[in-house]
């Protein structure tokens, strides 16, 4: 599908053109309140009965939204002559009787579109389906820590969004995907986006990039611990979670100096292991930094009748088909399976970092504050500083950190409490006291933290209390681990 040589004779423009005259663009569609849609046969339903059955959003909507037939007549209205310039290309295909359909689903998104497979043929079971702009998509985006001018990897990269936008982010970008199919879709995306050009590559896991090495490797894996291999895009065959584990420790093997990896994973337990940790063990010797970030936990049910639920297009699973997963988690040994994402350093000095919160929905911004977070644990496990050295820095309080107070009805009907929020809510978000506000808005004026524990000292409640100077470095060394402080050299 999309060969290379159609794409490069196909001009996009013309079709860019025609989506934005038919009024089938992500602002058209969110003025429309359809945004939180995501069924796109309810879109269409909503479209269709708020607009003429021939307008130009009804016709788009039908032919790459909800993937139904429609008159070729109305689309050569619509499309022109780049019509037969779409067929050539094999997005659209004559059906017989006046009717055409397309080959691929178009999701509005951003400023432009984002070319992935129809609903449909998921409920079908087609292995090679190539997803759309799932969650985990949008996640991997949102933490994507890439600066201009990165070598960039996005290993698993599907349809390619991720990748796109690490280029429109100014990086020289490689993507690669076991799929050909998928690895169609993403050329078709990059050529429709007309941005910089992104290097697609087709093979198994690290196979295409053997002996190469990036600044920055982004990677959403199939990491669901299903008992097949359904879909390339979700099972990956493997026992449990062993692809995810043979990821993390190769991960390392094709990251520069200084380089940082983000994976989504899931994982399991057997519901006797507190701490929940273990893809950390996996690069345990490695040399590198690592950090664990745990969202949602699932008991086995819930999560095989999710999945189930997605590939069946919301309808409640099948008695055989849940039987056959729950088997397969007895088999595996699987209590609990978790879903987050693991972040690999390689710097010069290890350290290990794990977080359990349920993320909300990430802006952006997120990126940057994952490599603040990477950088500040980095730069305490390379610099080791005294509690003298800690008390005695300057730092600065990164951009957008805010705070908030909450008051609680509690049994006096009065508790008040801060929350403290880093800029993307992702490196910490969780209450803290009015010491630790007083030591970041010193810190943020410009004074050493030694000024907060001179200040106390001034009371009498903290007057002769020994250990004041070390727990104020305790909380200054949590402060930079979070990235809400940064020592003058990483500012
Ligand atoms: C969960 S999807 C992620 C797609 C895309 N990166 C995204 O975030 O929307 C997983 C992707 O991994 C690809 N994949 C599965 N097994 C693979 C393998 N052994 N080597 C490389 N890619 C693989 C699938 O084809 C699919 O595109």
């Amino acid at each position: 599908m999309f060969s290379e040589s159609a794409l490069a004779a196909w001009d996009p423009a013309p079709f860019r053109t025609a989506l934005k005259r038919a009024g089938y663009t992500a602002a058209r569609l969110d003025e429309l309140g359809l945004k939180s849609l995501t069924d796109p046969f309810a879109r269409v339903a909503v479209v269709s009965r708020t607009f003429p059955h021939d307008s130009p959003i009804v016709i788009v909507s039908r032919l790459f939204d909800a993937g139904e037939p429609v008159s070729g007549l109305h689309a050569l209205a619509l499309f022109g002559q780049d019509l037969e310039g779409l067929m050539r290309l094999g997005l659209i295909e004559p059906l017989g009787n006046d009717l055409i359909r397309s080959v691929a689903r178009l999701e509005a998104d951003g400023d432009g579109w984002f070319a992935c497979d129809h609903l449909a043929a998921l409920a079908s079971g087609k292995t090679d389906y190539t997803m759309g702009i799932g969650m985990s998509t949008r996640l991997l985006g949102a933490l994507m820590p890439v600066r201009s001018g990165d070598r960039v990897l996005d290993l698993c990269t599907g349809g390619g969004w991720v990748a796109l936008h690490q280029a429109a982010a100014d990086c020289e970008v490689t993507a690669s995907d076991l799929n050909e199919r998928a690895i169609g879709f993403a050329r078709f995306n990059a050529r429709l986006a007309g941005g910089r050009p992104v290097e697609f590559l087709t093979g198994n896991l690290f196979e295409p990039v053997e002996g190469r090495r990036f600044d920055v490797i982004t990677c959403n894996p199939p990491f669901v611990l299903s008992p097949g291999s359904t879909f390339i895009y979700r099972d990956s065959g493997c026992r449990g979670d062993s692809l995810c584990e043979q990821l993390a420790r190769r991960l390392p093997d094709f990251l520069l100096p200084g380089g940082i990896a983000v994976m989504l994973l899931n994982w399991h337990d057997d519901g006797r292991d507190e701490s929940s940790q273990r893809p950390l063990s996996w690069l345990e010797g490695s040399g590198c930094g690592a950090w664990l970030f745990r969202g949602i936990t699932h008991g086995p049910a819930e999560y095989a009748q999710r999945w189930l639920r997605e590939s069946g297009r919301g309808r409640a699973p099948d008695a055989a088909e849940m039987d056959r997963w729950m088997d397969h988690f007895r088999e595996i040994g699987a209590r609990r399976i978790h879903s987050g994402f693991l972040v690999i350093h390689r710097g010069d000095v290890p350290w290990v970092r794990s977080d359990a919160r349920s993320l909300g929905k990430l802006e952006n911004v997120a990126g940057p504050e994952l490599r603040r977070v990477v950088e500040g644990q980095a730069w305490l496990a390379r610099a080791d500083p005294s509690e003298d050295a800690l008390l005695e820095a300057r730092y600065t309080v990164p951009a957008g950190v805010h705070a908030q107070t909450d008051l609680i009805l509690d049994q006096g009907w009065g508790a008040r409490t801060i929350r403290l929020m880093s800029p993307a809510e992702l490196s910490y978000n969780g209450q803290i006291d009015e010491f630790l506000l007083r030591l970041l808005a010193l810190c943020r004026e410009g004074q050493p933290p030694s000024a907060m524990v001179a200040e106390l000292r001034a009371t009498p409640r903290f007057e002769h209390m020994a250990e004041l100077a070390p727990q104020i470095a305790g909380l200054v060394r949590e402060l930079i681990g979070h990235g809400l402080l940064l020592p003058a050299e990483l500012a």
